[in-house]
């Protein structure tokens, strides 16, 4: 099992440590259409649809995302921390949905009959699950026949630029999330149970210009959250190196998309 499917209590008892790496695509990616609002756009829903958000998180996509989606919507938001899902709801209830339910469990063990909702999203979460068949045949479980699964995650370049730092840690010069659910695995494993999955990708760039920024993100989960000082002085030394070859500025490459599936009528 790899860093990325363990430890999930300690990374997720609450936002802070997510803050500190969705900081750098909040200052410093740039988008026409931003992320989340865009994301909201390859929903392909009507009004009053029933949704269930797993691995919701603090639920940020919903703040933004909600003036791009139909009326009527009834939300459902699970998260396996409890923690996540109280700021979910708090986050949520002033919102305009049509009703609002939080439920703390597993994405593989889902507490709801077959065919309960319209559409299931798992933005940036499936990377954190062992057992993502199991994952993907419960979300399918859940779906009404002509419903639609939303899978969100990034792509094997994705920051190559700076994940080629953390190299000091031991870690691989790679996004770990896409290395555990990129996007060639995404649309595999959707297809292979839903029959059909589409990719898109989210056309934006990123230009960084604070080093501390990509430091507190990159240390914000194993190894570099646990290393010892020597590695994060090392990782510092790195990062500054690399910011002065780029003249002050790191260009990042950004690879960020969403799979679609659609469950059989
Ligand atoms: C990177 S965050 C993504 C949050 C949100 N979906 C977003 O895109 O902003 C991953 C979330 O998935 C949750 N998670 C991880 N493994 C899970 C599992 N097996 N079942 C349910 N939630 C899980 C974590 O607690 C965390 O809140």
């Amino acid at each position: 099992m790899s860093q990325i499917t363990t430890g999930m209590a300690a990374q997720y008892s609450d936002s802070s440590k997510l803050a500190a790496r969705a900081r750098l695509s909040r200052d410093f990616s740039r988008a026409e259409t931003p992320w989340f609002t865009w994301v909201a756009r390859q929903l392909p829903i009507g009004p009053d649809a029933t949704i269930l958000d797993v691995g919701c998180g603090p639920a940020w996509f919903w703040s933004e995302a909600v003036a791009a989606l139909p009326s009527g919507t009834a939300l459902t938001l699970l998260d396996q921390s409890r923690g996540m899902v109280d700021e979910a709801l708090e986050r949520c209830r002033p919102l305009p949905f049509a009703s609002l339910a939080g439920v703390t469990a597993d994405a593989a063990q889902l507490p709801f009959p077959d065919g309960a909702f319209d559409a299931v999203i798992a933005m940036h979460m499936l990377y954190h699950v062992a057992d993502q068949e199991k994952a993907i045949a419960e979300f399918h479980r859940v779906l009404r026949p002509g419903g639609i699964m939303l899978a969100t995650t990034n792509g094997i370049d994705n920051m190559r630029e700076l994940y080629r730092l953390t190299t000091v840690f031991g870690s691989g010069p790679i996004d770990p999330s896409a290395a555990a659910f990129g996007f060639d695995r995404a649309e595999q494993l959707m297809r292979d149970r839903f029959g059909n999955a589409t990719l898109s990708v989210h056309p934006q760039q990123m230009r960084v210009t604070d080093p501390e920024v990509v430091y507190l993100a990159l240390t914000s989960y194993p190894p570099g959250s646990d290393a010892p000082a020597d590695q994060q002085e090392a990782f510092r030394a790195v990062i500054d190196a690399a910011f002065a070859a780029g003249g002050g500025a790191l260009d990042v490459t950004k690879q960020v998309g969403v799979i679609v599936s659609r469950k059989s009528a």
